[in-house]
């Protein structure tokens, strides 16, 4: 996570509740402060603030990122709200094991502020819906890689910016919970 962590919520809510057959081992913010550690600590799951420092490259920075997470052994890690740009030095030692969640349809809104340039869009014209997807982190290419399950969210008239944010922020919760527990049922089925 990165900061307010709504979905890191929601998949705490679905493990808990038993939706989702899957337990939160950590929770790891790049940024200190994050309201996403606090719903951690909150849920018992250690919550672990690891800030770049200026000194170090990014491939430093990943690669002790990587030792970190490896720590914890996860099956699978979850980029829900991380809005650092990995590169190979963290996604290579985890290969087919990350799923980044993005706020518009897979080839579309590539990297920050995906929903206000989907709203500007639709203002321009350009599109009539948007939506959500979920897909694996392979290499460095921002926001695309294989998609694992994508909803399209219609952008009705009377939208003003913020209905259009909580339509696809309520989407995404859900698909992000069905996205893992799709790729946890492969796992226990031996398919991953
Ligand atoms: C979510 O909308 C997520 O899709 C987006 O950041 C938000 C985090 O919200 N991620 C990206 O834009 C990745 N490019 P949250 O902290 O409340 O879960």
């Amino acid at each position: 996570i990165s900061g307010n962590g709504s979905n890191l919520q929601a998949v705490l809510d679905a493990s808990r509740n038993g939706t989702l057959d899957a337990d939160v081992v950590a929770v790891v913010s790049n940024k200190a402060g994050a309201v996403g550690l606090e719903r951690a600590k909150k849920a018992g799951v250690p919550a672990i603030v690891f800030p770049k420092s200026k000194e170090e490259t990014r491939e430093v920075y990943d690669a002790r990122l990587a030792d970190l997470v490896e720590g914890y052994h996860p099956d699978l890690i979850v980029l829900a709200g991380w809005m650092r740009l990995l590169t190979m030095a963290f996604i290579g030692r985890f290969p087919k094991k990350i799923i980044n969640l993005h706020p518009a349809l897979p080839g579309t809104f590539a990297g920050v502020n995906a929903i206000e340039r989907a709203y500007a869009a639709y203002e321009n014209f350009e599109i009539c819906s948007t939506g959500v997807m979920v897909h694996y982190v392979l290499d460095e290419s921002v926001d695309q890689g294989p998609v694992i399950d994508q909803q399209v969210v219609p952008i009705e008239p009377e939208y003003t910016l913020h209905d259009l944010e909580a339509k696809i922020h309520a989407c995404e919760h859900e698909l992000l919970v069905k996205s893992i527990q799709q790729l946890v049922t492969q796992m226990e089925d031996g398919h991953a």
